[in-house]
């Protein structure tokens, strides 16, 4: 079945990505020489942890979780698959791929420091401040950016365009419709993709 074409702009092409990325790991290798506990936040961030761990040089062992959300609107989150790992008295990088009203990477925060986590550092490759709802300090951070909803790299509208090996701004709205969405700026190529 074919799937609309995706038109929008490139927020940041896989050359930016991988060069974000190795920076992630010197920083957080040289910040964290005992090692870590790569921990990602599913499914928006396994693009983020599958390249994020081959940059780091310091022992480092990798794990998931994922949540989702419940209760009117969406408005509450429960963890829906737990870590493997004991993380108590390790040092814990948080891996998440945008970190939008906070709310995610303040629960796993909370989480891991409950589990007795040396330390929970978060390592995010967007950051769009304006929707912060509540304060998260963000010890690593690719790009900040605004109000535009952002698929790629491990980010998706409904599903879809996870796979896409750059970062795209894209109107949800068009999407949703089906109508052909507007483009702005750059426009990226990515019409000839499988399943695009
Ligand atoms: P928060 O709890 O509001 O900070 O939500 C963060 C989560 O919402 C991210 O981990 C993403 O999965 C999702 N999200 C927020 N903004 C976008 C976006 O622009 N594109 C795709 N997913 C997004
Ligand atoms: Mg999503």
């Amino acid at each position: 079945m074919s799937q609309p074409g995706l038109a929008g702009r490139t927020l940041l092409e896989t050359d930016e990505l991988s060069s974000i990325v190795r920076r992630f790991g010197e920083a957080i290798s040289a910040d964290h020489p005992d090692g870590i506990v790569l921990v990602g936040i599913l499914k928006g961030s396994v693009c983020l942890v599958a390249d994020l761990a081959r940059e780091i040089s310091v022992p480092c062992a990798v794990d998931f979780l994922a949540l989702s959300a419940y209760g009117a609107g969406g408005a509450r989150i429960k963890l829906s698959k737990d870590l493997e790992a004991d993380v108590a008295g390790r040092a814990v990088v948080i891996a998440v791929d945008i970190v939008d009203s906070g709310l995610t990477v303040s629960y796993v925060r909370r989480l891991l420091n409950e589990r007795g986590a040396r330390s929970a550092d978060v390592c995010t490759l967007l950051d769009r401040r304006p929707r912060r709802l509540l304060p998260v300090d963000l010890r690593y951070v690719g790009l900040e950016i605004g109000d535009e909803y952002v698929v790629g790299y491990g980010l998706d509208f409904e599903e879809r365009y996870r796979n896409l090996p750059m970062l795209v701004v894209v109107e949800p709205e068009s999407l949703r419709s089906g109508a052909s969405p507007q483009s702005v700026g750059r426009i990226a190529s990515v019409q000839g993709l499988p399943g695009h």
